[in-house]
């Protein structure tokens, strides 16, 4: 971040491919209803929870779309889906729990496990990102506590798959393990299908569903996202925000209800994203230096680079220093040291403008 500004200041146009946020405006029927809620005079603490309204809009959501047998009662609406998985990883993980993350995976997952006092231990995927099973099975012992999933996957785009859900589904019943599904990428998925993991017999009463408005809904600065998860856990969720945060904003709520209307206008947005993903995609497999795994989902892909000869740190310092290309070192996501995310959240014409920056140096 330092070196990207620094460039600018000497005018270097730097391109951000490391940017975890979509690039569009919120939609403005979101904007009108959070205006107008203000103007109502909507601008005190709500119950700590969030307001019934949007509980019960969320709880729909997920009975209709994603088949979980939930209420407004599993319902905590938080400050954005990060809070959502501070509160489930402070409300399960107690000193010295494990809990288990595939890797490549965000890294506040495991930052939040170590500040939780818990034990994180990765479990690197296969080469083509899906889940390692078996590594899973192999570090399962009687501290486990946690399986943390992401689909579709931040930093690989990876769109888990129904049979990978239903054997990961059966590990957790098996150990009497809780599974928090962060899926707040699932709006963005261009080829397959989102399964929730809680949908699957057996799991409701141990997954915790994690979910939210920023990536859907161009919504990253309201901060709003949400839990569902089983009635005992949620209550203590709601203890832990009542006693920090005590309620997420009041208009923001109001806007949510309105997100989730089905007239705000989205699949613009999905279908801006498949036509950029497909174009960086074709572009880099061109590119020597990438060897690119098309993924199915969210705004990123995480290309193989070790033909370069450079590892990941030393490949986005060189993009930044010598193209002025910003992107993010697999190194930040569980040690991947031979790949680097690129996000391509941002307009197509940077996308190429960033491929003929690449094409001309390797000219
Ligand atoms: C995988 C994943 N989960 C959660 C979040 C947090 O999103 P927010 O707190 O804005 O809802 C992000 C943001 O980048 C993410 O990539």
């Amino acid at each position: 971040m330092t070196k990207a500004k620094e460039l600018q200041a000497k005018g270097i146009k730097v391109i951000q491919l490391d940017v975890g946020e979509p690039d569009f405006p919120t939609p403005i029927n979101v904007i009108k209803a959070a205006e107008r809620a203000m103007e109502n005079g909507f601008t005190h603490y709500t119950p700590s929870a969030g307001i019934l309204e949007l509980r019960e809009a969320i709880a729909n959501k997920l009975r209709e779309e994603n088949n979980l047998n939930v209420t407004k009662d599993n319902i905590i609406v938080t400050p954005g889906s990060k809070q959502a998985i501070f509160y489930a990883i402070m409300a399960l993980v107690d000193e010295d729990d494990e809990v288990i993350i595939p890797t490549p995976a965000w890294p506040s997952y495991m930052e939040i496990v170590n500040l939780a006092g818990g034990k994180v231990r990765e479990v690197p995927s296969l080469p083509d990102f899906s889940l390692n099973i078996e590594g899973i099975k192999e570090v399962i012992n009687n501290k486990t506590k946690l399986i943390i999933l992401n689909s579709p996957n931040n930093p690989t785009g990876y769109v888990m798959k129904k049979e990978e859900i239903k054997a990961l589904a059966e590990i957790a019943i098996d150990s009497d393990i809780f599974v928090l599904s962060d899926e707040i990428y699932e709006k963005l998925i261009y080829e397959g299908e989102h399964i929730s993991i809680g949908s699957i017999p057996g799991m409701e009463e141990r997954t915790l569903t994690i979910n939210g408005f920023s990536k859907t809904y161009a919504m990253t600065g309201w901060r709003l996202g949400y839990i569902a998860a089983p009635k005992p856990i949620a209550l203590e969720i709601n203890k832990i925000q009542q006693h920090s945060a005590s309620c997420v904003t009041s208009f923001v709520q109001i806007a949510g209800i309105e997100a989730l209307k089905p007239e705000t206008p989205i699949k613009p947005m999905i279908e801006e994203f498949k036509r950029r993903r497909d174009y960086i995609c074709n572009a880099l497999e061109k590119i020597p230096w990438f060897k690119v795994n098309k993924p199915s989902g969210a705004f990123y892909i995480f290309p193989d680079i070790s033909t370069s000869g450079m590892n990941s740190d030393e490949f986005c310092n060189m993009l930044l220093e010598k193209l002025g290309i910003s992107t993010t070192p697999g190194s930040a996501f569980g040690g991947y040291n031979k790949n680097i995310r690129i996000s391509y959240a941002t307009s197509i014409e940077n996308l190429r403008e960033a491929v003929s920056r690449m094409e001309k140096l390797l000219r």
